[in-house]
């Protein structure tokens, strides 16, 4: 379960602190989903940030399977995030110089791997799954928008994380890519029971989801 308690952040600014969250509360549990809607500057990216345990909040508590991520040390602090959570950029972040099959297998480098040849290959069945079977060996470069963004899903996947985070996913591609990319975040989604958070501008993505947060102001509507 993700529980969201009165999550309020602040930015240091030249000019004084810069309310950005003003208490953010929800829960949801495993196997739900939620789109996340509300205007540029309203504070989705931020409380994605903080959901996804890469930026603290200034109040209030994030519990994911009731462990609070922000009372770790650094150092757990980051392998509870590569373990348990995937996240989504709206810009893929794929490394430009190597495959696409070692991209999916980037989270799975810092940890010594018991079996690396089980792990090698979970992920050439998620690729299977997102439809890139036969480009395991393309560079991002040699790819489509789409299908980089794909290869960005199937790798947020490879820890088999309980929290799948997706930040605009298809704010980049045409309305079909973002389509196929939405139906195949709640494809993944359900099949995998991950509780489900996408930041979209897009009413047709957002219909998908049996519930929408709506932010405005850095608060839910
Ligand atoms: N690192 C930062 N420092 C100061 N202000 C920030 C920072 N990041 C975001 N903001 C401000 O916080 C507000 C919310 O930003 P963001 O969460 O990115 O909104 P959204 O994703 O809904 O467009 C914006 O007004 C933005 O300018
Ligand atoms: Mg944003």
């Amino acid at each position: 379960m993700l529980a969201v308690s009165d999550v309020r952040k602040e930015y240091p600014t030249r000019s004084g602190p810069l309310p950005v969250l003003g208490g953010v509360s929800f829960t949801l549990n495993r196997g739900e989903s939620a789109a996340v809607m509300g205007p540029s500057g309203s504070g989705k990216s931020t409380l994605l940030h903080i959901l996804g345990a890469l930026d603290r909040p200034s109040a209030g508590t994030v519990k994911l399977d009731d462990a609070d991520p922000f009372a770790l040390t650094e150092n757990d602090l980051a392998a509870f995030r590569n373990r348990k959570i995937g996240f989504v950029f709206q810009d893929h972040h794929l490394l430009p110089q190597v495959t696409v099959l070692e991209n999916v297998l980037i989270p799975t480098l810092v940890n010594k791997q018991a079996n690396r040849s089980e792990v090698v290959q979970y992920a050439r069945e998620l690729l299977d799954r997102v439809g890139l079977a036969n480009r395991l060996d393309h560079r991002p470069a040699e790819l489509s928008g789409g299908e980089r963004q794909r290869v960005a899903v199937a790798r947020a996947l490879i820890h088999k994380p309980h929290l799948l985070l997706a930040d605009e996913p298809t704010g980049n591609l045409d309305s079909a890519n973002a389509a196929a990319i939405g139906h195949l975040l709640l494809d993944l989604h359900r099949q995998q029971r991950t509780i489900l958070l996408v930041v979209t501008h897009s009413p047709e993505l957002a219909k998908l989801f049996p519930r929408t947060l709506h932010m405005a102001d850095g608060r839910l509507a």
